[in-house]
């Protein structure tokens, strides 16, 4: 009789606990009951879509196409680079911006076999749809610069420049040395060591530990004021009334957006970034990273490695920095002018 209590007990409490490991199925854009579509979208060949948005000059206009990819818990309308750009910037540079929302974020379809590899397949498909060209620059900001470093390694011959906007570094990317990493690791707050581990270990509790009660979950997901500098906190009210959107960003559901953006880019990755050979052996194009030395949520130790690493990235490392510079003003125009004229030096 106990036992049998015990046993039936056990099974309920391991159905229970297998329930909540389960994340419930997205709110596909444009099903019945789920959310609408109210952008312009492309098809891929898997039949999912992609939504994008443009700013700048036509295409047919501009002399530089680029494509942008936004960050953690953000949508296509968050385009820091396009923000603060003034209309006579954009005609002097003769600028073509598209940013999409990167799959299972805002109306872009989920994707469930999401890799580091198809974030670079789904920027060359939509590229190809839009008619930029043989060649179009990536500009990518925080967990965006995964999506750069996935067009360097699968399509650097489609590339006629690229830059990191304070990306973000999987400490488990193997050059590494073992005691920075671990020193770097150790700078977060444990929260977010936590959900660093449970992603990279355990990506399959992703979504329980991050809707879990236990447990605090990732202070970043939460927007903790901890995470931030003395600049970024000056920044928020600028970063805030940017997010006219914020509603559409996780409205097909956290899985498949953050979690699923956590799990990929603190996992295994197929290949390090540090062995990654320069693209542009004939200084065709040039490589950027902008980093600000107080990010609290990107360690600036671990990003001066890899620019140490890797000669042929030019580093623009930003004193009093955190992660939110790119909304001071100028920034974008430096970032931009930067990759898009040779030969300029741009000093900040
Ligand atoms: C890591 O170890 C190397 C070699 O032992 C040493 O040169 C370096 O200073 C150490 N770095 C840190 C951050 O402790």
């Amino acid at each position: 009789m106990i036992r049998g209590i015990l046993v039936v007990s056990l099974i309920g409490f391991l159905a229970w606990a297998y329930h909540t490991t389960v994340p419930p199925p997205p709110k596909i854009c444009g099903s019945p009951g789920g959310p609408p579509i109210t952008g312009p979208r492309i098809k891929l060949r898997d039949g999912r879509h992609l939504a994008y948005v443009e700013h700048g000059l036509p295409k047919h206009l501009a002399k530089h196409k680029i494509v942008f990819f936004h960050g953690f818990g953000s949508c296509r309308h968050d385009v820091v680079i396009a923000e603060n750009l003034s209309q006579e910037t954009v005609e002097e540079l003769g600028i073509y911006i598209v940013s999409f929302d990167r799959a299972g974020y805002g109306e872009s379809d989920p994707n469930p076999k999401r890799t580091i590899k198809s974030l670079a397949m789904d920027t060359e498909e939509l590229a190809d749809q839009l008619g930029l060209g043989s060649k179009f620059y990536v500009v990518g900001y925080s967990m965006g610069g995964h999506t750069v470093w996935s067009c360097l390694r699968y399509i650097p011959h489609r590339l006629a420049g690229a830059t990191l906007i304070a990306p973000v570094i999987n400490y488990w990317w193997p050059g590494f040395p073992r005691n920075l990493s671990t020193k770097a690791y150790n700078l977060q707050l444990p929260q977010d060591q936590w959900a660093l581990r449970v992603a990279h270990y355990t990506p399959w509790l992703t979504y329980w530990w991050n809707t879990q009660k236990l447990f605090p979950a990732s202070a970043v997901a939460a927007g903790h004021p901890q995470i931030f500098s003395t600049q970024d906190i000056q920044l928020i009210s600028k970063v805030a009334g940017r997010q006219a959107q914020k509603s559409q960003v996780l409205q097909q559901g956290e899985f498949e957006s953050n979690h699923r953006d956590m799990m990929i880019g603190f996992g295994s990755w197929e290949f390090d970034p540090m062995d990654l050979r320069n693209p542009f052996p004939d200084g065709e194009g040039t490589v950027h990273i902008w980093q600000g030395d107080e990010d609290r949520l990107v360690p600036v130790i671990l990003q001066r490695y890899i620019a140490n690493k890797l000669p042929w990235i030019q580093y623009h490392e930003l004193p009093g920095s955190g992660h939110f510079f790119p909304v001071l003003d100028g920034m974008s125009e430096s970032i931009l002018k930067a990759l898009l004229l040779r030969n300029v030096e741009t000093s900040i």
